[in-house]
């Protein structure tokens, strides 16, 4: 055992030491992996407090408690990927639930709440909880949660997530936050009033873009105990390999989103000057309409940032040039990536309806990874010159 349990130090403190004594056998600094699907039973009728891999594993359970304690929840549960923990909570719900969901959500959960769990009596409707008059708009006696990303991808709109669990607590129903985009660096939604906060650990809090998994945070004891039952029924499990690269990978966090953050401001002092940058969407900047609601619930404008050029010839051009950066889906890496929602990420979307959400043509994201600034700047800046 440790000699404390860090949960009175600072973020990087318990992202190192939280879950992660030294092996109390061979004095080893890194706890080892415990890849075995199964626990021997010392003497019949008394299992240990692992019996079967998966129900639970020491190096999953290392990992719980460590994101647990960044993102000031009482509970962590570890998911085979982000997918898998939305799938999850969902499942909290009785058939016949209504839930109000973001419009501006990730694809995939848009695809799972419509493809997969509407035909299990589940029933979304998406506002823009941007203002929080349209959430009360959309409310019905059968309303049982309210699922939103803040900042949404890709054009970087917030929710006041104060406001909106002032309402979800008044009647009584789970407000959930997917807080990929920021990682518990950055914003921890359970302090402002949420629910349940997921992640895809597949994003910052890897951050090394080669694992997939995902995880969800509660202080409610009753949801996790149903949580971590699903978990062990379904079987949509992190394994221990998974388990034991996303702590290697959290340890860093913070380092890497601050480095990350450094250079988005630079990034985006070159875009907001560049005459063929039309808008650049990035809550740091003053003339966001939010900045002032991002300040006060985050602790920094994080690594993404969007912009627009002319159109989709300027688009091809401008990432057909690029070097350094990554052309990719995806986000949280340390290799900055670059994308066009339109025909990347939200292609699946029909085009009037894209454009009608504010995803035209010519935007571009960038998710800014730890690469030197300079090599960053000189790349996007000869890459601007030939628009
Ligand atoms: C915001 C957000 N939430 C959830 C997911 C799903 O995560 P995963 O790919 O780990 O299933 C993603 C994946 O891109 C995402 O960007």
């Amino acid at each position: 055992m440790s000699k404390r349990d860090f949960l009175d130090t600072g973020f990087s403190t318990r992202a190192v030491h939280v879950g992660q004594d030294p092996d109390p056998e061979t004095g080893a600094v890194i706890p080892p992996l415990h890849a075995t699907s199964t626990f021997v039973q010392k003497e019949f009728g008394q299992p240990g407090k692992y019996i079967y891999s998966r129900s639970g594993n020491p190096t999953r359970s290392a990992l719980e408690a460590n994101l647990a304690a960044l993102e000031s929840a009482q509970h962590g549960i570890a998911f085979a990927s982000g997918c898998a923990a939305t799938d999850s909570i969902m499942r909290l719900l009785p058939p016949g639930s209504h839930v109000i969901a973001g419009t501006d959500l990730y694809g995939g959960t848009y695809r799972l709440f419509e493809q997969v769990l509407r035909d299990t009596g589940l029933n979304f409707e998406y506002v823009d909880t941007t203002q929080v008059d349209a959430i009360s708009a959309a409310w019905r006696d059968e309303t049982a949660m309210v699922y939103i990303e803040t900042p949404t991808n890709p054009l970087m709109a917030m929710t006041d997530l104060r406001a909106v669990a002032d309402l979800t607590r008044e009647r009584d129903v789970r407000l959930v936050v997917d807080n990929t985009f920021m990682s518990p660096y950055l914003q921890r939604p359970l302090e402002h009033g949420a629910d349940l906060v997921l992640h895809s650990t597949t994003k910052y809090i890897n951050g090394h873009s080669d694992s997939i998994g995902g995880v969800v945070m509660t202080n409610d004891d009753d949801d996790a105990e149903r949580l971590v039952f699903l978990a062990k029924s379904v079987g949509a499990t992190l394994s221990p390999f998974e388990a034991w690269l996303i702590q290697r990978g959290v340890k860093t966090l913070a380092v890497r989103m601050d480095r990350s953050q450094d250079t988005t401001e630079r990034i985006v002092d070159l875009l907001v000057e560049h005459p063929k940058v039309e808008r650049v969407y990035y809550p740091g900047l003053e003339s966001h309409p939010q900045h002032e609601l991002a300040k006060r619930q985050m602790d920094g404008f994080g690594g993404m940032v969007a912009f627009e050029v002319a159109d989709m010839d300027a688009v091809k051009r401008l990432l057909d040039s690029l070097t350094v950066f990554t052309l990719a889906e995806s986000l949280g890496g340390v290799e900055t990536l670059i994308s066009n929602p339109a025909s990347m990420t939200h292609a699946s979307i029909p085009k009037e309806e894209r454009e009608a959400r504010g995803v035209r043509d010519g935007l571009i994201r960038i998710s800014v990874g730890i690469e030197d600034a300079d090599d960053l700047i000189a790349d996007l800046s000869q890459g601007l010159e030939r628009l």
